[in-house]
C-alpha cells in the first residue's frame, strides 16, 4: 500500500488527482485499488507519448500524430497541452475520450463530440461574440471551462432557485 500511497502522492504534486481517480477511491478504498486500475484512470501512459514526440516538439501535430482533423497546424506540445486542458476544464482524466494507449482511436464518442464542441466554441467567438458591439470585454470569448466549470456535464451542477411556493 505504502507503494500505491507514495505513486498517487507523485502524480497528484504534478497534476491535480482526477475526479475518476477520487471515485475510484471513494468506491473502493486504497486497499480495493490496484496500481492497474489507478493507471488506467490516470493515463500514466502518457509519460510515453512525450518520449515519442521527442525531437519533434515544434512540428506541426498532424505530421507528428496519427489521427488529428482538427488541430493540424498546432506544434505537436501545443496539442497535448489543450489535452490537459480539456482534462481540467471537464473534471475528466484523458481516458474519458481515448482508449488508453490508443490516442488515435475513433472508439469512444466523446472524441468527436469534443472536434464538435471545438468548432461551436470557435463559432461562438467568431461569428457571434465578436460582433456584438459595445461590450465593456476587448476580447469576449468562452471556453470549454466557461460552459464545463470542471464537469463533463455543462451545467449538471447548476440547477434554477426552486420557485417559491405560489402564495396562498
Ligand atoms: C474531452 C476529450 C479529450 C480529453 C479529455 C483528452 N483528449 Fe486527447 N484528443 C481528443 C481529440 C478530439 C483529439 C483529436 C484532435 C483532432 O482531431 O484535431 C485528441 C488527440 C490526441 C492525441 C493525438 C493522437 C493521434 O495520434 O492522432 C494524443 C496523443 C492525445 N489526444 C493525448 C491525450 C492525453 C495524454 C490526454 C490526457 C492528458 C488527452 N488526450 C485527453 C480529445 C480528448
Ligand atoms: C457554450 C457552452 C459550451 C462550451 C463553450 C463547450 N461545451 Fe461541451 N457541452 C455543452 C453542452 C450544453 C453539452 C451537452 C450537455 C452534456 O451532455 O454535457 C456539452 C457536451 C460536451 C461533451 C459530451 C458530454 C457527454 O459525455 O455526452 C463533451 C465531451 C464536451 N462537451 C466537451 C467540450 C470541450 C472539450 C469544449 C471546449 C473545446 C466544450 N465542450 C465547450 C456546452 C459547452
Amino acid at each position: 500500500m505504502t507503494e500505491l500511497r507514495a505513486i498517487v502522492s507523485r502524480i497528484s504534486t504534478r497534476e491535480r488527482l482526477s475526479t475518476e481517480a477520487a471515485r475510484l477511491f471513494a468506491e473502493r478504498g486504497y486497499h480495493g485499488t490496484s496500481i492497474g486500475d489507478l493507471a488506467k484512470v490516470l493515463g500514466i501512459q502518457k509519460a510515453s507519448i512525450y518520449s515519442h514526440i521527442k525531437g519533434k516538439e515544434d512540428l506541426p501535430a498532424k505530421e507528428v500524430f496519427k489521427n488529428v482533423k482538427t488541430l493540424t497546424d498546432v506544434p505537436a506540445t501545443r496539442l497535448l497541452r489543450t489535452m490537459q486542458a480539456f482534462t481540467r476544464s471537464l473534471g475528466v482524466s484523458c481516458t474519458h475520450c481515448h482508449v488508453a494507449e490508443q490516442w488515435d482511436s475513433e472508439e469512444k464518442e466523446e472524441k468527436q463530440v469534443t472536434r464538435d464542441m471545438m468548432a461551436m466554441t470557435r463559432a461562438i467567438n467568431d461569428d457571434y461574440l465578436k460582433k456584438i458591439k459595445a461590450l465593456e470585454d476587448d476580447k469576449p470569448s468562452v471556453n470549454c471551462f466557461l460552459c464545463h466549470r470542471g464537469h463533463a456535464h455543462a451545467g449538471e451542477e447548476l440547477r434554477p432557485p426552486a420557485s417559491p411556493a405560489p402564495a396562498r
